[in-house]
């Protein structure tokens, strides 16, 4: 039987991949084959479970601390004697992961079709999201089939000189995988307080940036204590963790908590006032949930979710970011002017979209 590998190295490709796997299976055209580089360990395994996904493959490359030139060099090395035992008809990789860039580099070199799932999006700046833009623009050289997510990344496409026959606009699949999620849960009762949820990890961020972030956060709490509680989900990067802890442990109204199962983000995600975050899935995540989102970067590869109304840059600088935190908190009138438009991310089909075409294409490929 034909099949797809489908390689999964971190919590968001996990997720975004999880509805293209179950279509890909359902569909019964190919066989899906799941190989996680782990790039994350326990961030990847949790990501994987609601979905009842396990891979038939692991690499287990993960190590403390570990740079990107690291974890490309393992996939490099592990990932070819799979490809000669799986032989593969595509390979699938998603986002702009090193382990996409490494996974779709060797594909190409073993000559096994590469397509890629959220293709086109461009923030046209090297250093930010730093390494994430270098690593989407070497997926996109590498292979043969691009799905956009949207109208937009199809048009990133085009202006790079990608012939227009090989990119399909199918909505982002982190649309789908919410709806699948959210469809199994009860919302949480409302307990009078204004929540406020953190994601933060971007590597251009560390160092000063982050430490800015964290004291504006301080900020906030203290002064806002007990009318406003804010959640944050620690990343276990140690560049993270470390002055996380060092800057927020023991700040009353800061819950600092190990990363949420999908399903339990999302509850917290739903029940939240606003969201502060320099999380790419969390723009993307927003329209769904019906939470607006601060964007903590200086530039972002999603505009989509900025002209919509859901996402605002507000950058890393201390003083801005109490500022915005505070008018969404406490301004009801730019709160509600905050709360966007339609979706522009999609209607929760995209996983189906994407094995109904790479079916298409594989099907004129045999004649
Ligand atoms: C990577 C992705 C980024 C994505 C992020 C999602 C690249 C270049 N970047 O970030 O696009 O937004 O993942 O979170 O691929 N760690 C653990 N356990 C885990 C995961 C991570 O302990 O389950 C720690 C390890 O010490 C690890 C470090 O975090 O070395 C960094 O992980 P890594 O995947 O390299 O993070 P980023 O490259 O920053
Ligand atoms: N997420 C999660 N638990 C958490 C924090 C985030 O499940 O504690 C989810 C979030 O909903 C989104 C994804 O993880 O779908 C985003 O991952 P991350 O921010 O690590 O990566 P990025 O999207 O920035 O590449």
């Amino acid at each position: 039987m034909r099949s797809v590998l489908l390689v999964v190295g971190t919590r968001p490709e996990a997720i975004k991949l999880a509805p293209v796997y179950r279509a890909i299976k359902a569909q019964r055209f190919f066989r899906p084959v799941l190989v996680c580089t782990s790039q994350h360990r326990e961030l990847l395994q949790q990501a994987l479970k609601p979905f009842g996904l396990m891979p038939e493959v692991d690499l287990q490359i993960m190590t403390e601390n570990q740079t990107p030139a690291q974890v490309a060099s393992h996939v490099l090395r592990l990932l070819p004697p799979v490809l000669d035992r799986w032989r593969p008809d595509w390979l699938l990789v998603q986002g702009d992961t090193t382990t996409a860039f490494a996974a779709a580099v060797t594909a190409f070199y073993h000559r096994i079709p590469v397509a890629h799932v959220e293709a086109g999006l461009r923030s046209f700046r090297l250093d930010a999201p730093f390494p994430e833009e270098f690593n989407r623009r070497g997926v996109a050289v590498a292979c043969s089939w691009h799905f956009a997510p949207t109208e937009r990344a199809r048009a990133n496409l085009l202006a790079e000189g990608i012939s227009a026959d090989k990119i399909s606009v199918v909505g982002n699949t982190v649309v789908d995988a919410v709806q699948w999620i959210l469809k199994q849960q009860p919302l949480l009762p409302a307990d009078g307080k204004r929540h406020v949820l953190v994601t933060l990890h971007r590597r251009e961020s560390f160092g000063a940036p982050l430490r800015g972030l964290l004291q504006a956060l301080r900020q906030v709490a203290e002064r806002h204590y007990p009318h406003v509680e804010v959640t944050f989900p620690v990343h276990p990067n140690p560049q993270v963790r470390g002055p996380v802890l060092e800057l927020l442990r023991d700040v009353r109204g800061i819950r600092l908590i190990p990363p949420l199962d999908y399903p339990d983000f999302l509850q917290a995600f739903r029940r939240s006032r606003v969201v502060l975050s320099d999380s790419g899935g969390v723009q993307e995540e927003a329209p769904s949930l019906g939470v607006p989102v601060l964007v903590a970067r200086e530039v972002t590869e999603r505009p989509e979710a900025v002209e919509s109304g859901w996402a605002r840059l507000v950058g890393t600088d201390p003083q801005r970011v109490v500022t915005e935190l505070e008018a969404m908190l406490f301004d009801d009138a730019h709160w509600e002017r905050a709360r966007g438009g339609p979706n522009p991310f999609g209607d929760g089909n995209a996983g189906e979209r994407i094995a109904r075409t790479l079916a298409e294409v594989q099907r004129k490929k045999e004649g």
